[in-house]
């Protein structure tokens, strides 16, 4: 099963992503977490050794790297080859993080204000294309912010899509568009998750905003002041304390999508 997380800046992607990525690997599940966002926060959430973190170099700055694999032999500058050789990046460049899961840090995809397609973007996108489609364990994917990444190379194959909203218009207006367009990739089970709930008349407030979307709510996650302290701490919120209410909701929308993987992926 392929999991995206998407949404607005700071609405708690990165928390579900390395959450839910240290559930399913604690189940036993072989698992791949991806961090696609150029702020590289999955590791901390995931709990990564402090040894292993300092060295990871993010695949998007690994010039050479991307330099020899899109690289036409013979062509002038401005010529690169858009659909590079990416299949043995994941296995050469993954590290191991706790319960036996693997992290793969992309980086984020620039996109300047010229629309430039840069080798960099021309490998992540092929990267995540590969990711999507061809890997056989659950892939739990960490998006940058906003609805840039999204195209029809990287949705395909994105088996659920988990965007997050806070209780807020703004970031309730970006889901918005992030669903329609997921909806027009052929992303068929969108599911929305609340984070940082505070009271039931916030839920009330998403549910009338969500009428027309024809998305479910199918989670909501309470504000947790145990997620803030684990940051201070500098540990993994599920380390930090495993029994808080954030992370005891997390592992009861893990239960939904295990379900979810069983009943429909496993077939
Ligand atoms: N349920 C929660 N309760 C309290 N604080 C939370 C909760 N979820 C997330 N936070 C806090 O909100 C901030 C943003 O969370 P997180 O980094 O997971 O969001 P994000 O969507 O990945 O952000 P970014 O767009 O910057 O990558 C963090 O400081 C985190 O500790
Ligand atoms: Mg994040």
């Amino acid at each position: 099963m392929k999991i995206a997380v998407s949404g607005k800046g700071g609405v708690g992607k990165t928390l579900v992503a390395g959450t839910l990525a240290r559930l399913f690997a604690k189940d036993g599940f072989k698992v791949l977490a991806i961090d696609n966002d150029s702020a590289m926060n999955l590791s901390y959430t995931l709990g990564i050794d402090e040894d292993v973190k300092s060295k990871i170099v993010p695949i998007s700055e690994m010039k050479s790297m991307i330099e020899e694999r899109t690289i036409v032999p013979g062509a002038g500058s401005g010529v690169y080859n858009i659909n590079p050789e990416v299949a043995d990046i994941p296995d050469k460049y993954k590290v191991a993080g706790p319960n036996g899961l693997q992290l793969l840090v992309l980086g984020g995809i620039e996109e300047p204000a010229t629309g430039c397609l840069c080798p960099e973007n021309a490998l992540i996108r092929t990267l995540l294309y590969n990711l999507f489609v061809k890997r056989d364990e659950v892939v739990i994917v960490d998006f940058e912010a906003g609805l840039e990444h999204l195209g029809r190379g990287t949705a395909k194959g994105i088996d659920v899509m988990l965007v997050i909203t806070e209780p807020s218009q703004k970031s309730l207006d970006l889901c918005s568009k992030i669903i329609k367009l997921s909806k027009k990739l052929g992303i068929i089970n969108i599911y929305l998750v609340a984070n940082k709930i505070i009271d039931d008349s916030q839920l009330s407030i998403i549910y009338e905003k969500i009428k027309s979307w024809n998305v479910p709510l199918y989670h909501s996650i309470p504000y947790d002041k145990e997620v803030g302290n684990a940051d201070l701490s500098g540990s993994s919120p599920i380390d930090h304390n495993s029994n808080s209410e954030a992370m005891v909701s997390i592992m009861s929308l893990y239960g939904k999508l295990k379900k979810l993987k069983s009943e429909v992926f496993d077939l």
